[in-house]
């Protein structure tokens, strides 16, 4: 059973509340509103989007699973021996097991840190993982995005850096940039990184090419979880903040912007509308007003080019050092070395 949120540190809830509340005052008072993507996660959302993983339109994770299932002996050849493994967003690390598993086969102790948001996705990770033989969890609970993150390096061995699944892609070119160059600080040459891309639709009149029908097909599915998930951020903010959304007040809508290479997910406004967020310790009363039509801009998903994810580790030294795609180029899986 994974920790409910009341086994978790009180200090840890004021603390998060706290960032909610100030995310939420900031984003829903901005032109056009909008809410940062960290905010679908707490418990349900960490459950709705492990459905999501599962839905048959969302090519992303079983593509990735996949590359990692064939191609892990072939990584771990390239990288070298004498790792030790750090994730960024590890979530439940539902697939980092394959890679620990392969790991674990050529090296007898391995040390994993999954750093993530979520308490409760750690906790899950840790009893899905711990069970393989030579490998120690330590679990971290950050804010990779806002807050340094410590990786331990025991003695003689190198750090795999692990940032896979595209969480990337919702993090606009600035702050992508910013992750990685964090990161690459807490790196020494030699070190490594194992970044997980969602690909952009392709052009390709030669090879099979990714259809812009497909990414929304898998940010819009059929049996609605996506919508659920999208809707279950203002749940968080009424139990959080005692806000008074009505979450099916607000449709679901995931687009396709050409211009960003991006896809978006908004909650749009059935009617005029007031929403309440009461004052309490976290911040004062706030009365937000939605016209018809009017949307929230919940997540963006960028998909990316093979020129663009090079160009990503090269501005955080990085060197790209292989790449591994699947033969209808939906995904992509990059080796890259610290420099
Ligand atoms: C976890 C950020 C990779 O962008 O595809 C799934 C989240 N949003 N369906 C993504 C998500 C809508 C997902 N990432």
């Amino acid at each position: 059973m994974p920790p409910t949120l009341a086994t978790l540190d009180p200090i840890q809830l004021i603390s998060t509340t706290q960032a909610v509340a100030d995310e939420a005052r900031r984003g829903l008072t901005s032109t056009p509103k909008t809410l940062v993507p960290w905010l679908f996660y707490d418990e349900a959302g960490t459950q709705l989007f492990e459905q999501i993983t599962g839905l048959p339109e969302y090519y992303l994770t079983r593509t990735e699973r996949d590359l990692f299932t064939t191609h892990a002996d072939e990584i771990f050849r390239t990288v070298g021996a004498d790792l030790t493994i750090a994730e960024l967003g590890a979530g439940t690390a539902a697939k980092t097991g394959i890679l620990l598993r392969a790991l674990a086969r050529i090296q007898s102790d391995v040390l994993y840190q999954p750093i993530d948001i979520s308490p409760t996705a750690l906790e899950e990770a840790r009893e899905q993982l711990e069970h393989i033989p030579g490998l120690t969890v330590h679990p971290q609970t950050a804010n990779y995005v806002t807050e340094s993150v410590r990786i331990e390096r025991p003695s003689h061995t190198r750090i795999l850096a692990l940032y896979i699944g595209s969480s990337i892609g919702n993090f606009v070119p600035a702050e992508a940039s910013d992750i990685l160059i964090r990161l690459r600080s807490e790196l020494q040459p030699g070190d490594a990184l194992l970044l997980g891309t969602d690909l952009a639709p392709s052009l390709s009149h030669t090879g099979p090419a990714k259809s812009v029908a497909a990414l929304l097909a898998a940010y819009n599915d059929s049996q609605g979880v996506t919508a659920a998930f999208n809707r279950n951020i203002l749940t968080r903010l009424n139990r959080d903040l005692g806000a008074d959304f009505r979450p099916e007040r607000f449709l679901h809508r995931a687009l396709w912007n050409s211009t960003h290479s991006r896809m978006e997910m908004h909650l749009e406004s059935l009617s005029a509308q007031t929403v309440h967020i009461p004052a309490n310790s976290a911040g004062e009363a706030l009365t937000l007003r939605f016209t018809a039509g009017e949307s929230i801009h919940t997540e963006n998903s960028y998909k990316f080019t093979p020129a663009r994810i090079a160009d990503l580790l090269t501005t955080a030294c990085f060197t790209p050092i292989r790449s591994f795609n699947d033969s209808q180029s939906l995904f992509a899986v990059t080796l890259a070395s610290a420099v």
